[in-house]
């Protein structure tokens, strides 16, 4: 393949990829959104390939089937709700890729001669920036996943002199970072990287086990920033445009969702790195609830449903799990023909994924003008008749607002407990995501539809 050929080859795969985040970006477009970020992909790919001077095809080619079946099984085989872990682990990858190529590209001889004075310098100031970039990604989406995945609890790890011990590290790898630059070996270069891998290593652990289980979605898509930007390092490593451009792509992509994120859950970026906001900041711990909660059953709750006008509905991760969206589209559709006026309500971090609610209730086919966003929501609840909350717990606890020692004070939520009458699905009294106990369960207001979602919609739908 001409140089020129494959320059145009990742120039079209670089517009097909800024088409892709464009329509990812609406639920609407996100189809096609997934088509252009394919084709650019297969483009890349084969170019990639037919552009290789050095590397060996057929390797490349054992390496992607092997890689791409694994893929295929795993993606095949992931239940919705877990798809977060997923995602944390191939950020985990992305990590250690920009790693090994860090290693691989300083310690071979042949790429080490291109290099000299300046252009030398900056070379090794890539290599040093991706090896530490990567290597922060790999271990914090490790835990990430861990977190995620309940293997590791999510309740935030918060060392005494955290914040000084980040400053450390941080000092410790800028330090290391010059004698990289001044090393006059390869080994000598070679036992600073391992230092500073290290520290980088131990630095992705310590961030994130420092965060709360609310703030985990600010991780996440921090992560996926961090994962592009390492993809963008090992471009530069490698010389290679296109990497460069998808790694940036990736990486400014995520930063934004990092600060939409922080922004829907009223954090600042800074504290959820820096880890354990919200639960330092008080002091103390979150007010005991107590009360009594007055249930009702699926009956009834259709009979409510039936004479009311108005109706929002909140879905939350409990939904996800359930797999209740597509009876709920089927209870919209009933009660929207009986004349209410029935919406839905969702908060940007409701389930475990950016988009979640809207991705379920896309698939069941829930017309997109009634998904309204949760600020869109809150201003009418107080003249709804029903709000029905569908497996949602933190993003609808009144703690945020009322309790400031609370470990999601100050996070917006749909402030369903301002409506006539609330009705929550769930199967028991256990707490949401952040291990918060939700005072919303023994309003006045409130009646408790206790058992799996699913089940419990599937009657509510027959008695309607
Ligand atoms: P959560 O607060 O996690 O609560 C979900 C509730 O669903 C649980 O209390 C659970 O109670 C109930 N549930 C589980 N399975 C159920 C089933 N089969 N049927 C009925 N109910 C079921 O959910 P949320 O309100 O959506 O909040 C999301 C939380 O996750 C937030 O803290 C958010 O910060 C965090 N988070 C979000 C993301 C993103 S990006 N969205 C990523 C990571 C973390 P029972 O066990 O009693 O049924």
């Amino acid at each position: 393949m001409t140089e020129g050929l494959l320059t145009a080859a990742y120039i079209i795969a670089s517009i097909l990829f800024i088409l892709s985040l464009r329509g990812l970006s609406h639920p609407e477009s996100a189809r096609s959104g997934n088509i252009y970020g394919m084709s650019g992909m297969l483009i890349a790919v084969i170019a990639t390939i037919l552009g290789s001077q050095s590397a060996s095809v057929e390797a490349i080619l054992v390496a992607m089937i092997i890689g791409g079946v694994i893929g295929a099984v795993v993606a095949m085989r992931v239940e919705m709700t877990g798809m977060p872990q997923l995602v944390a682990i191939l950020h985990s990858f992305v990590g250690l890729a920009a790693v090994l190529v860090g290693y691989a590209n300083y310690l071979d001889p042949a790429a080490a001669s291109h290099f000299s004075g300046a252009a030398k310098t900056i070379h090794d100031v890539e290599i040093f920036l991706g090896i530490l970039i990567g290597a922060v990604t790999f271990t914090g989406s490790v835990i990430a996943f861990g977190k995620l995945q309940a293997v590791i609890g999510s309740k935030p790890l918060l060392l005494p002199a955290r914040h000084w011990l980040n400053l450390g590290l941080g000092l410790a790898s800028i330090w290391l970072g010059i004698e990289f630059v001044n090393a006059s070996t390869v080994s000598e270069g070679a036992t600073i990287l391992a230092m500073m891998t290290i520290i980088a290593l131990a630095f992705g652990v310590h961030m994130v086990m420092a965060i709360g289980g609310a703030d985990m979605p600010v991780v996440v898509s921090m992560l996926n920033s961090y994962s592009g930007w390492a993809a963008a390092a090992t471009g530069f490593m490698l010389s290679n445009d296109l990497l460069i451009i998808t790694g940036a792509l990736v990486g400014s992509s995520g930063a934004i969702l990092s600060y939409i994120m922080s922004k829907a859950m009223n954090r600042s970026f800074i504290s959820v790195i820096a880890g354990g906001f919200g639960t330092t900041s008080g002091g103390g711990s979150s007010a005991e609830v107590e009360g009594e909660t007055v249930s009702i059953t699926a009956e009834e709750t259709a009979g409510l449903l039936r004479e009311a006008k108005s109706i929002v509905i909140v879905p939350g991760y409990g939904m996800a799990v359930a797999q209740a969206q597509h009876p709920i589209a089927e209870i919209t559709k009933r009660l929207r023909a009986n004349g209410a006026n029935v919406r839905f309500g969702i908060h940007p971090v409701a389930g475990r994924l950016p988009g979640h609610m809207n991705v379920l209730l896309a698939e069941a086919r829930v017309p997109y003008d009634i998904v309204l966003e949760m600020d869109e929501i809150n201003g009418d609840l107080p003249n709804t008749d029903i709000v029905l909350v569908i497996g949602a717990n933190d993003t609808v606890n009144p703690a945020a607002k009322d309790d400031p020692n609370s470990p999601i004070a100050g996070m917006p939520v749909v402030e369903v407990w301002n409506a006539k009458n609330v009705i929550v699905m769930k199967r028991g009294m256990a707490s949401g995501y952040a291990g918060v106990a939700n005072p919303l369960f023994f309003k006045e207001n409130t009646r408790m539809l206790f058992g799996d979602a699913k089940d419990g919609v599937d009657t509510i739908l027959r008695e309607l």
